[in-house]
């Protein structure tokens, strides 16, 4: 039997056994940060972060990720093969970043799948240590879906098949390594995968070059301008990783030179650990129009746009209101300093819109009738010095919940820590039925795979458990809690 990847050797490495090791006063968890702590600057203290060698904002051009090619096609499948292998990228101005990217960039490249048609990824394998590819918000086998003990060893290749049964949305895959998922995401493993259809192709949504990936994450950097990924400390293990430094496709802070028309903005909360709360700085609001599963039954008019780590939230932006050469500030507010700027829209061309946004997008159906409702209590636990769920941290040998095949369940997270957690639930797409038994806000009115659960909040979701049997894994996507146990089984029965 596997045995979980947090040793009690490893706890007593890391001081974490009994509670009173937990107790560190963050200034000397920091001090063991190592290289570049002595550069830290005024009012990233409270974040516990060395300052990153300062980019300049707005400095670069916003990167596409490359969209791939199949490499052969046949009547059954399309087959794309993707290698996981280390290179040197320039994220820094004059300094080279090494990361892991999938075909070596980062992020990694974007597969567009179309709904029914299956897709066949070969992954192969040429980092140091194993690697296990989950497609976030897919719907596929269990052996298809990156559990965190399946893994590729080095050297080693692996042939996911993705059914695609699904509606048009915007997927994510990354990284799902027992115990170090969040490094690995970090080093760079993380791209997008979009699944199109005819139904929302028949929209007339702002489409092609119109339609735009964008992935926030951010990090903290060496003065070398590797990739800093601090030791695992009280202020690490409570929050998470923070970086100082927001990157969007990979690019520090880019600039995107857009006309004077609308574009669609699929938004990825790929940080491990980073809220954002998206704000235009013209005072303008975003047009929502869709949540992790596909679009929203209807667009929602939204001035501001909390997404957490996993999350992803698909909006419109009218670019025809302003003059030729207006800069729009992509914000963060609840970022301070250097991350309280995500990115600029520099409005430079005049063109044409034909796209329009229709004022009904696409019927979701209402679950209803769940024939079980299951309880998660989110926690702390001090003795363990560990995330858990219902006071168990992850154990591959157990199993959590069985949900019946063709089912419909009521999930409840009921968070009693202080720290937001959001939680993903594998191969499903659930609605939320109520926060703190208030129904969600309409942004929140759709298909997802990741919900915010707040401190102190009781979140209940409802889902139903179709086409396969077999474990999957749920878990909170702050990656550093997930990585500290704060994950759990599910077996379709
Ligand atoms: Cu995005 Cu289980 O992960
Ligand atoms: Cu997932
Ligand atoms: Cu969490």
């Amino acid at each position: 039997m596997l045995s979980i990847s947090i040793s009690r050797r490893e706890m007593l490495r890391l001081g974490l056994l009994g509670g009173a090791a937990l107790l560190v006063p963050l200034e000397r968890a920091s001090a063991g940060m190592g290289v570049g702590h002595h550069r830290m600057r005024g009012g990233m203290m409270g974040d516990g972060q060395i300052s990153s060698p300062g980019a300049v904002p707005f400095q670069v051009p916003l990167p596409i990720p490359p969209v791939l090619s199949p490499e052969d096609t046949d009547s059954a499948n399309d087959y794309y093969p993707i290698t996981m292998q280390e290179t040197q990228v320039q994220i820094l101005p004059g300094l080279m970043t090494t990361i892991w990217g999938y075909n070596g960039v980062f992020p990694g490249p974007t597969i567009r799948a179309k709904s029914g048609r299956p897709v066949v990824v070969r992954q192969t394998n040429y980092l140091p240590v194993g690697t296990s590819v989950h497609l976030h918000g897919g719907h596929v086998a269990p052996e298809m879906d990156g559990h965190p003990t399946d893994l590729i060893k080095p050297g080693a290749y692996k042939d996911y098949v993705y059914p695609n049964n699904q509606i048009a949305s915007t997927l994510w895959y990354h990284d799902h390594a027992l115990g170090i998922t969040a490094t690995n995401v970090y080093m760079g493993l993380a791209g997008f995968y979009l699944i199109e259809d005819d139904v929302e192709a028949s929209l007339n949504l702002p489409n092609g070059n119109y339609d735009v990936p964008l992935a926030i994450q951010d990090r903290l950097f060496n003065p070398d301008g590797s990739f800093y990924y601090p030791p695992f400390t009280y202020a690490t293990l409570m929050n998470g990783v923070l970086g100082d430094t927001v990157l969007v496709n990979g690019a520090v802070q880019p600039y995107f030179q857009v006309a004077n028309r609308k574009y669609r903005f699929r938004i990825l909360n790929g940080s491990n650990a980073r809220e954002y709360e998206l704000a235009l700085s013209s005072g303008q609001s975003f047009v929502q129009i869709a949540t992790e599963g596909g679009l929203l039954p209807e667009p929602v008019t939204r001035s501001t746009i909390l997404v957490a780590p996993g999350e992803r939230v698909e909006v419109i932006i009218d670019f025809s209101p302003y003059a030729m050469g207006s800069q729009v500030i992509l914000k963060n507010l609840l970022g301070v300093g250097s991350t309280a700027d995500v990115m600029r829209f520099d409005v430079v061309g005049e063109e044409e819109d034909t796209s329009s946004i229709p004022s009904s997008l696409r019927d979701v159906d209402i679950l209803s009738l769940a024939s079980a409702t299951r309880d998660f209590r989110l926690s702390f636990d001090r003795m363990q010095g560990l995330w858990v769920i219902n006071g168990n941290p992850f154990d591959p040998a157990r199993i959590d919940a069985t949900p019946r095949l063709g089912a419909t369940e009521i999930w409840s997270f009921n968070n009693r820590s202080t720290m937001a957690h959001p939680m993903h639930i594998h191969n499903v797409m659930f609605q939320i039925l109520d926060r703190n038994g208030v129904k969600p806000s309409p942004g929140e009115a759709g298909w997802k795979d990741t919900v915010r659960v707040g401190p102190r909040e009781r979140v209940r979701v409802i889902a139903k458990f179709t086409d396969y049997t077999g474990i999957y894994v749920f878990h909170c996507h702050n990656l550093e809690h997930e990585d500290r146990m704060m994950m759990g089984q599910f077996q379709v029965v």
